[in-house]
């Protein structure tokens, strides 16, 4: 899409620091799930600004992917 848009895509890793131990590493994946829903959805919101259906419906498909992500982690912190 960016392309077909005449961009050129860039894409940058985040910056985080290393946690000790599994559960606090579980816990920053949790938080950069609930980030990366968060992103998400504010595109999917420029794209139906911009009346970029089949965009907004992949976007939006992609919450629900990391939405899943983010339940999985919550459950598995649960149980520790
Ligand atoms: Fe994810």
């Amino acid at each position: 899409m960016i392309i077909d848009l005449s961009g050129e895509p860039v894409a940058t890793p985040k910056e985080f620091s290393k946690p000790e131990g599994n559960k606090e590493m579980l816990k920053l994946g949790l938080e950069m799930e609930k980030q990366d829903i968060e992103n998400y959805r504010k595109h999917a919101q420029m794209a139906e600004e911009l009346d970029l259906v089949e965009l907004q419906l992949q976007l939006d498909e992609m919450v629900s992917e990391e939405a899943g992500h983010a339940w999985e982690l919550r459950r598995i912190l649960k149980g520790l």
